[in-house]
């Protein structure tokens, strides 16, 4: 399936609003446990400069899901991105993160970076499709065994022909960017 911002019908894609706070901070929790965002958290990135912030709903109102973007500069970083276990499987998770590429590449950023856990097949295979490439591994960043690995696809055009900045880093590079990433947990 290619990658859209159309969202799968009946879920409705709609700027996240300080009123959708309450809920997206209960998914989160509900999805994420001690790592998950606070709702002071989504307080504070609503206003943040550069952040792009996407809800989607059912026409009855329930919250299908939710993603964060951030951009500062070169590099942007999709800071948060779920859906609910009941709306996945329907490209929901493609629109929410092709809403993240396009903030970015509309904001002028070159390159859209995350972190996500490196068990976590469904988000692995959702970025993998949206051309997300390994950057670097951090090992045991979760815990024993539970590997974050740095991803990053470019949102511009690519970089002319013997710009070495067009290569992935060696080894453990830079991560997300430090000024836009509240860190601790995946994406
Ligand atoms: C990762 C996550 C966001 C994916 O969300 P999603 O809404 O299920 O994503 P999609 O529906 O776009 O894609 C999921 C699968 O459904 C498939 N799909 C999409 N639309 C479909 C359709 N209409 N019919 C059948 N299958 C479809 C996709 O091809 C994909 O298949 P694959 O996993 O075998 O590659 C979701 O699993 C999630 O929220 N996980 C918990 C939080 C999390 O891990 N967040 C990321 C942290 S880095």
């Amino acid at each position: 399936m290619s990658p859209t911002t159309a969202p799968p019908a009946p879920v409705r894609l709609a700027r996240l609003r300080w009123w959708d706070v309450a809920d997206v901070a209960a998914l989160e929790a509900e999805l994420f446990g001690p790592t998950a965002w606070s709702a002071e958290l989504f307080w504070s990135e609503l206003a943040a400069p550069g952040r792009g912030a996407w809800v989607a709903r059912t026409a009855d109102g329930a919250l299908a899901g939710y993603a964060v973007a951030a951009a500062a500069g070169a590099d942007a970083d999709v800071q948060t991105i779920a859906t609910a276990p009941w709306a996945r499987g329907r490209g929901l998770g493609d629109a929410l993160l092709a809403a993240c590429e396009q903030h970015a590449a509309a904001l002028g950023a070159t390159a859209l970076l995350l972190e996500v856990d490196a068990g976590n097949a469904p988000a692995r295979r959702l970025y993998a499709r949206h051309g997300f490439e390994q950057l670097a591994r951090r090992r045991d960043y979760y815990g024993p065994g539970a590997d974050a690995l740095v991803l990053r696809r470019r949102t511009g055009p690519p970089p002319p022909p013997g710009d070495a900045t067009g290569e992935p880093d060696a080894g453990d590079g830079p991560g997300p960017t430090d000024d836009t990433d509240p860190g601790g947990r995946p994406a």
